[in-house]
């Protein structure tokens, strides 16, 4: 949600590296884009409404001079997208730059206060208090580093925030967050700062984490962190990423969603390598907890679903799932410190899921986190973290994270069976081993089900409503494919228990209504094969996936999908959902949509 980069080097123009960089950070927003240059203390400003690469053919983000910069790429909160409200935004001499990720919510308040003192606005932003602050400040010869302390003090809400002046004698970056992430990257005579380490990660594996309630100053020599309460300077080690530059490109594919969705059987695999004991160690705090909750947004609710039923299958433990928005509103305050919360987010940054975590953990509720980030907010948050292996997802539906959130759910619920005895240990060995082999499986259906999604959605691609369908663990699949289908075509598309849908969303069934059945061969099928034929005596159009040489299910189906081999029931959803992905990706292609930058979405979320 918002991308911000900032590089400050010794010589030679920042500005084409901004362009590439912010082309990195583009799945955190793509409504408008700008970049900000300084050279010979002068401010040079190229920024519209757009993706990355429509204005950088109106502007060429490229010939831009100066060895300093800052750029943004946004996703509108406060002001529809346009060019005034694109950042950086900036004071009234054209001075001082500014780009911000997050709300700063007493923005109104502050606005009419520097409306009065003269100020001049030309945005509708809530961002644009921050460079008139600082204005006001540094206009009695305050240093840049002491006026962001001084912000820091007015405003309320969340942010990222990077700055820089044409006043300053050298040229330096001043950076502060609460709440919204920014990590720091150095090379030799280059700093760089940004939402997000992909924006670097061709010039640098090394990242520091800046922290809330720490301000950085960067220049090309060296960043100095210090804590805002007592202004001590901070020494942080640097974390090296596994990730490499190549993980973050396309490599010949057309879009990030299909080479993520291609990615998933080795993100499974390096998934199932995490080391036992982090996996045991959240199992025992599952046991040794009066109360399990499970909290996530987006996919990774739908995660959390599939989870509860592997959790209660093998372990016998049947957590509550709750959406991480909603929570303090639903526990009404019962929380206590015998209580454990699985927090599921695979950016670690999505502000419903933090803040949830942040309300539970002052009730003295154990965290346990699922993440792919590194550094994450959630990761510092939590008490323990297991961090999944899928590398970094750049395609704004997640594919990939989900398939190793669900295997990291997998692992977690195999040693929590173990030590609550629930399931013999035999049984648990047999999951184990069907758990292995799930890598090839899903390999196999996409193999199988690419080309015939690229055919289902060519007969679909028109239909107004789809339905999706499921029993059990199978709900989560339908849930998670209806939201593929919603992001990224923008179909409307519901997701229902095939049990709950004669009590209401048959009534939407007529001729040719497309219902797709999520029916694998678990104690449900006989029941669903009645919810098909239900759907087909009212005309539905339906689609199954169903497990290969399932001919009676094939037989009552228009179009099916096939699933090579049989596995564990708990884990269906780590191969049934495949060929939907794959089926939403070829709607919204055939639909003329890119299915890596869906309109109105951003892949990290860190608004409430
Ligand atoms: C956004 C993204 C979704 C994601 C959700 C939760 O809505 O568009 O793809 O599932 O946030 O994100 P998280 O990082 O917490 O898993």
């Amino acid at each position: 949600m918002c991308g911000i980069i900032g590089v400050v080097q010794k010589r030679g123009d920042v500005a084409p590296f901004i362009h590439q960089a912010l082309k990195r950070l583009e799945y955190r927003g793509y409504d408008s884009v700008g970049v900000t240059t300084i050279e010979k203390h002068k401010l040079y400003i190229k920024k519209d409404q757009g993706k990355v690469e429509e204005v950088h053919r109106k502007l060429d983000l490229d010939e831009m001079p100066g060895s300093i910069g800052i750029g943004h790429t946004r996703w509108a909160t406060h002001g529809a997208p346009s060019m005034l409200n694109s950042h950086p935004h900036f004071d009234c001499k054209n001075e001082i730059a500014v780009v911000h990720n997050g709300v700063i919510e007493n923005f109104m308040e502050l606005r009419k206060e520097l409306s009065a003192k003269g100020h001049k606005f030309r945005s509708e932003t809530d961002t644009e208090i921050i460079p008139h602050l600082l204005e006001d400040y540094m206009k009695d010869g305050m240093d840049l580093v002491e006026a962001v302390k001084e912000v820091t003090k007015r405003i309320e809400g969340t942010y990222a925030i990077v700055v820089m002046s044409t006043k300053e004698e050298e040229n330096k970056i001043v950076c502060t967050r609460d709440g919204n992430p920014l990590v720091i990257g150095r090379k030799e005579n280059v700093s760089y700062v940004s939402s997000d380490i992909p924006a670097f990660l061709p010039m640098t594996n090394d990242m520091i984490l800046l922290l809330d309630g720490e301000i950085a100053c960067l220049t090309s020599d060296e960043v100095r962190i210090e804590s805002l309460s007592d202004g001590s300077e901070i020494k942080r080690d640097s974390i090296e990423i596994s990730w490499t530059a190549d993980q973050a490109q396309k490599s010949g594919y057309p879009h990030f969603m299909l080479k993520e969705i291609h990615e998933q059987p080795d993100a499974i695999r390096n998934t199932l390598r995490l080391k036992e004991d982090i996996i045991k160690q959240a199992a025992k705090i599952i046991h040794s907890s009066d109360r399990v909750f499970m909290l996530a947004m987006g996919t990774s609710g739908h995660s959390a679903l599939a989870g509860r039923h592997m959790f209660a299958s093998i372990a016998g433990v049947l957590p509550t799932f709750e959406l991480a928005s909603d929570f303090s509103d639903t526990v009404y305050g019962s929380l206590t410190d015998r209580d454990c919360i699985i927090a599921i987010t695979q950016s670690g940054e999505t502000t419903d899921t933090i803040t949830a975590v942040k309300y539970a953990k002052e009730r003295g509720v154990k965290i346990v986190a699922i993440s792919n980030v590194v550094g994450s907010s959630i990761t510092r948050l939590a008490d323990h973290t297991i961090l999944t292996q899928a590398g970094p997802e750049i395609g704004v539906a997640a594919t990939k994270t989900f398939m190793v959130q669900l295997t990291s759910l997998a692992l977690i619920a195999l040693a929590l069976g173990e030590l609550t005895g629930f399931t013999d240990l035999k049984s648990i060995e047999t999951k184990r081993k069907c758990l292995e082999r799930i890598p090839e499986i899903v390999s196999e259906t996409i193999s199988r089900n690419e080309e015939l999604s690229r055919r289902l959605a060519g007969e679909l691609y028109d239909k107004t409503s789809l339905l999706f369908l499921g029993r059990g663990v199978s709900i989560a699949t339908a849930e998670e494919a209806a939201l593929k289908l919603k992001e990224i075509a923008y179909n409307h598309a519901e997701a229902y228990s095939a049990g709950e849908s004669k009590h209401g969303p048959i009534a939407l069934v007529e001729d040719g209504f497309p219902v797709i059945f999520v029916a694998p061969n678990d104690k449900t099928r006989s029941r669903m094969i009645g919810n098909i034929m239900e759907m087909k005596a009212r005309g539905a159009s339906v689609v199954s996936v169903i497990l290969k040489d399932d001919t009676e299910l094939e037989s009552l189906s228009k179009f099916v999908f096939t699933i090579p081999e049989d596995i564990e029931p708990e884990f269906s959803t780590m191969v049934f959902i495949v060929p939907l992905q794959l089926f939403s990706y070829y709607m919204a292609l055939r639909k003329g949509y890119d299915p890596d930058m869906p309109r109105n979405l951003a892949k990290s979320v860190t608004v409430l």
